[in-house]
């Protein structure tokens, strides 16, 4: 806030976003400039069969590294209807999603979006899902959290730099408004799902810090303004993020899709910015080579596209660090679970103020659930715990400063499965 106590320009519109509906979308459009989106094509058939193809629609950074879109939300919906999907719920899904796109340019200025279902959702249909697609229920993942699991059965992430954006895309997806962006709606979701949960959220320089108004930032705003995310540092090095190929189902009916996590976290920065040193900090996310070598410069831009892991050793050396410099880093704990040296998940994770609490949306995406299930004990470093003197959570990369309130797990299929599919399509 300013000495008016008047909300930021940016302050407002990610306020928005977390409220949501008419009044919001319109308090925001009113407010900061109108954006000049430009429309999607009428003929969708250049719109690409993965949903979760992102990566070229995206900008990025100095160093060539994806920059996600700035705000976010995350709709959790049930399918309203009794059993089975019907067939004319399907061509109303359908058309629904397809009314978004013709009403958006598929760029990160524009509107990106995903729909997945989870495992409660496959559960109506009398068939399995096929082998090829690994969708477990949501549970534990760690030996000291306790999540509610997420089942609700479908997910849809809508993304977009402008927050009137994907306000504007959710009022009319869901049937409360008629049009978007100018662009009539075929149809609507209101009839074929009910609403459930809404989470929202934001990522990129300066929101963090426009929004430490919450619990779980200590009281001192010590949020860089540079920053894209609440704990002062960047993430998504090209380096360490999997390719849009490696997390992608590549056999059996759902071939072009692949599966989404999203975790609910919450985050407790009083100790992380009130009695750590930067240097702690730094060899905390990072690595403690990279505290003892100065080797980020505020939230890291200065590392290029890598996170300067195997380049150091840091992964292979985790538990010697444990043992010998008292602390072991969150990056170089995750980065045990690459393959042949690359990342198996690919990290489209938010920031958030739901619920007036400091937070993060883990959101991931990875060819199998078992994938992420790895990454995530790689990066509880229980092994590591045991063979030194680090706690489970104390000095243990991150873990201390957050906790795992949800988890759900969700398939996200191929574009032309996206509405309500069957658990076997032919
Ligand atoms: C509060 C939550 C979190 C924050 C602020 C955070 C932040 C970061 C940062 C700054 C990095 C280093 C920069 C980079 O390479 O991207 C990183 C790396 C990474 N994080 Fe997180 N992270 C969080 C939670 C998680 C969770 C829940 C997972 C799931 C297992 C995860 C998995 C990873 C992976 C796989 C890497 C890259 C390792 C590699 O280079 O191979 N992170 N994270």
């Amino acid at each position: 806030m300013d000495d008016t106590g008047r909300l930021s320009r940016r302050q407002f519109a990610k306020a928005a976003v977390a409220i949501g509906g008419a009044s919001a979308l319109s308090a925001c459009l009113s407010r900061s400039d109108s954006p000049d989106v430009p429309a999607g094509p009428e003929d969708l058939s250049s719109v690409p069969a993965r949903q979760h193809a992102w990566s070229d629609a995206l900008a990025t950074d100095d160093h060539g590294n994806d920059r996600p879109p700035r705000h976010h939300v995350l709709l959790l919906l049930d399918y309203a209807g009794d059993g089975q999907p019907t067939d004319a719920d399907r061509e109303t899904a359908a058309s629904a999603f397809e009314s978004l796109e013709r009403a958006y340019a598929r760029r990160h200025d524009g509107l990106l979006f995903t729909v997945g279902y989870s495992p409660s959702y496959f559960e109506r249909f009398d068939a399995d899902l096929p082998e090829s697609v690994d969708l477990p229920e949501p549970g534990p993942l760690a030996p000291f959290e306790d999540p509610e699991p997420d089942t609700r059965d479908a997910a849809v992430h809508l993304a977009s730099d402008h927050p009137s954006v994907v306000l504007a895309a959710e009022e009319a997806l869901v049937g409360e408004a008629s049009s978007a962006n100018g662009v009539e709606m075929a149809a609507d979701l209101s009839g074929v799902f009910d609403r459930g949960d809404r989470r929202t959220g934001f990522v990129g320089d300066g929101l963090p810090a426009d929004n430490q108004d919450v619990r779980g930032v200590p009281d001192s705003e010590p949020v860089p303004e540079d920053s894209p995310l609440y704990m002062g540092f960047k993430s998504g090095f090209e380096k360490s993020q999997a390719s849009e190929d490696r997390v992608t189902i590549e056999s059996g009916p759902f071939a072009g899709g692949t599966t989404m996590h999203a975790s609910r976290i919450r985050l407790q920065l009083q100790q992380w910015y009130e009695q750590d040193s930067r240097d702690q900090r730094v060899g905390k996310m990072f690595c403690p080579v990279h505290a003892e070598e100065g080797l980020v410069e505020g939230p890291g831009d200065n590392l290029g596209t890598s996170a300067g892991m195997d380049e150091r050793g840091c992964p292979a050396h985790a538990t010697d660090h444990a043992r010998e410099k008292g602390m072991v880093g969150h990056s170089q704990k995750s980065a045990r679970a690459r393959e042949d040296g690359d990342p198996i998940i690919l990290r489209r994770d938010f920031d958030s103020t739901d619920d007036d609490e400091a937070g993060l949306h883990f959101v991931s995406l990875h060819r199998s659930i078992a994938d992420f299930v790895d990454t995530r004990e790689a990066m509880n470093g229980t092994d590591i715990a045991d063979e030194s003197a680090v706690g489970q959570k104390n000095n243990n990369g991150i873990l201390q400063y957050m906790e795992v309130l949800r988890r759900g797990n969700y398939l996200v299929p191929p574009r032309q499965l996206r509405a309500l599919p069957p658990a076997r399509p032919a």
